[in-house]
């Protein structure tokens, strides 16, 4: 895959203000030489984001998160990295020159992507035809108007002798890419639409383009499935879409939260009635894909799945892999009708909005849930459920509504408290010794060595004269990563003939190996004052642990060695160095 040249991606940068761009998605206030806002990329609640007009880079003291304006940008909108460069330029009204653009996308996505296309107009003309009156028929009498049909794209296939294959081959299209994409089949020999006589649902990406199709039946046909859908295809992964998610995350970001449902018919009603930030699974189970996308979005996540049983147990496991990736997640279980589609019919809008504005947490809804089919006055149930909460409790951060609980249970069922302490403990060792491991103690192990070097690295991204004044006073990390980041960082400077913090953050972007080194050095000195004086000291104490370590293998060696004469030599290098380490 070709990209665009970095030289023209650091134009664009060199031209963009972080400060209006993040600006234009956070409230900045000025503080200092700095802007400050609450972090989107974790759950803040002070202003923990720190963004500066001078370097052009930004960083979050608590979360960590640091980068330059397309990191920005590509983690906010959870698209490519490449996605955000064009984002930045169209800000600042400029364009990403076309050919280097479309060089990213390569030629055959680029024809598959055109083939769906087509298909969709071809669906959604069939609509409007003599042929579409029975199908539109269908819609109005589910109360699906105009604009909501036109909102999410909805279309019909044909009778297959006016069919979407004929009009494909006389464009020249590969068969065998038309069978890739899963709009036809071929049996013995003969080639036919996949989809007939159903009305037709387009299926997008996460960043919206057209990678498959659902197709409803809308007459009375028997031995048929409600339901088709496109075959799994380069570009259609059923488990990796949701269903309505590009329109739905702006608005999810807005509203710190977004409602899952398992039909697209429930998320295009839910849609219907102003409600936008909702998704649908298309069928009861989240895969790993499904929630990694919602992560992302850093929102609620408000379950509403189907009144069946099938939806129950669904809301149960797809609540505990949400709870285990951290994602807050809440629960409405409507009742009555089988799903929020009829739901709404029955029911309207503003009962649908009832349910929403007062879901229930994860944790809670599953306390009641534990609770079916048990007596709690006969022991046995009561200590399965006992033990069915405090696992349930593990999962959870909130030391707050831990302790609630606990004391909940033990005077509801006049159980020691002591005693569901000490169990719950038990239960719960493996997370918590992972998290501190990961948090605290990593930061407090860098010793003098580490926080040296990373201090000169991020000199060396400032300037020329830090870069040479590197290689005048050290030239060498032993450390292979350091080394390596150290030798970006002149070949960067050799090439462009110049270096910013910023541009090299996009230098690294796609290097797997440093990237998250470089970012962790970024956000840990992006404060500091750069000036010879500050680096030239971390240089000095640099050398002084070198020395002091070079000192002790001598030392080691002078043990080990039995010649004289090669034991004298080695004591006198060690007077030398003592000399140096003063
Ligand atoms: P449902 O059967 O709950 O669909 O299946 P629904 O939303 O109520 O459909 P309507 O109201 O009858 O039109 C939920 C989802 O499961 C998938 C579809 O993605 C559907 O949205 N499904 C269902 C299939 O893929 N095939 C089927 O035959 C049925
Ligand atoms: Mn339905």
């Amino acid at each position: 895959m070709a990209s665009v040249s970095n030289e023209e991606i650091n134009d664009i940068r060199a031209s963009a203000d972080i400060v209006a761009i993040i600006g234009s998605y956070i409230p900045l206030t000025q503080k200092g030489k700095n802007f400050v806002g609450v972090c989107p990329f974790h759950d803040d609640h002070s202003p923990s984001m720190s963004v500066s007009p001078e370097k052009q880079i930004y960083k979050c003291f608590a979360c960590g998160a640091s980068g330059n304006v397309f990191t920005f940008v590509a983690e906010y909108e959870n698209v490519s990295f490449i996605e955000a460069v064009r984002i930045v330029a169209s800000k600042c009204g400029k364009e990403l020159s076309i050919t280097t653009y479309n060089n990213n996308v390569s030629q055959a996505l680029k024809e598959e992507n055109e083939i769906m296309d087509l298909t969709q107009k071809f669906f959604l003309n069939n609509l409007r035809t003599k042929f579409g009156k029975d199908a539109l028929e269908y819609l109005k009498n589910r109360g699906l108007n105009e604009d909501i049909i036109k909102e999410f794209g909805i279309g019909l296939s044909l009778d297959s002798n006016d069919s979407l294959y004929q009009l494909l081959l006389k464009k020249n299209y590969d068969i065998k890419k038309l069978l890739d994409l899963g709009l036809v089949n071929s049996v013995n020999g003969k080639t036919y639409d996949m989809f007939t006589r159903r009305i037709t649902f387009p299926l997008w990406d996460k960043d919206g383009n057209i990678v498959g199709f659902s197709a409803r039946v809308y007459r009375d046909e028997k031995d048929v499935s409600k339901y088709m859908n496109s075959r799994e295809s380069k570009l259609f992964k059923k488990g990796e879409t949701l269903y309505n998610y590009h329109k739905a995350k702006d608005i999810a970001k807005r509203e710190k939260k977004i409602i899952v449902v398992e039909g697209f018919m429930d998320a295009i009603r839910i849609s219907s009635i102003g409600i936008k930030n909702v998704v649908a699974l298309q069928g009861t189970a989240m895969t790993t894909e499904q929630v990694q996308l919602l992560k992302k979005l850093r929102v609620k996540v408000i379950l509403c799945l189907d009144n069946d049983n099938a939806g129950l147990i669904a809301t149960i496991n797809n609540g505990d892999e949400l709870i285990k990736n951290e994602i807050e997640t809440e629960v409405i279980r409507l009742s009555g009708e089988k799903d929020p589609d009829e739901y709404i019919l029955a029911n309207g809008g503003e009962a649908f909005k009832n349910n929403v504005d007062k879901p229930l947490s994860y944790f809670e809804f599953k306390m009641n849930y534990l609770k079916q089919n048990k007596d709690l006055n006969n022991v046995e149930d009561l200590s399965i459920y006992v033990n069915d909460v405090l696992k349930s409790l593990t999962e959870i951060d909130d030391p707050i509504l831990k302790e609630l609980t606990l004391d909940k249970m033990s005077k509801e069922y006049n159980l020691s408290i002591i005693v569901l302490k000490n169990k719950l403990e038990q239960l719960e060792p493996v997370k918590i010794k992972k998290e501190i491991k990961s948090t605290v103690i990593e930061k407090q192990r860098k010793d003098v060595f580490m926080i040296g070097s990373e201090k000169i690295l991020y000199f060396m991204m400032n300037g020329e004269e830090y870069i040479r004044e590197y290689q005048k006073k050290l030239g060498f990390f032993e450390d292979s990563l350091y080394r390596e980041i150290a030798n970006e960082i002149v070949y960067f400077y050799e090439t462009n003939k110049e270096i910013t913090v910023a541009d090299f953050i996009t230098y690294v972007n796609d290097k797997n190996d440093i990237r998250d080194k470089v970012m962790e050095i970024v956000n840990d000195s992006a404060n500091d004052e750069v000036t010879i004086e500050a680096m030239d000291e971390y240089i000095d104490a640099l050398s002084r642990v070198l020395v002091k370590n070079e000192i002790k293998r001598l030392k080691k060696l002078m043990k080990s060695e039995l010649d004289e004469a090669k034991k004298l030599e080695i004591a006198l290098q060690i007077k030398e160095l003592k000399k140096e380490d003063v």
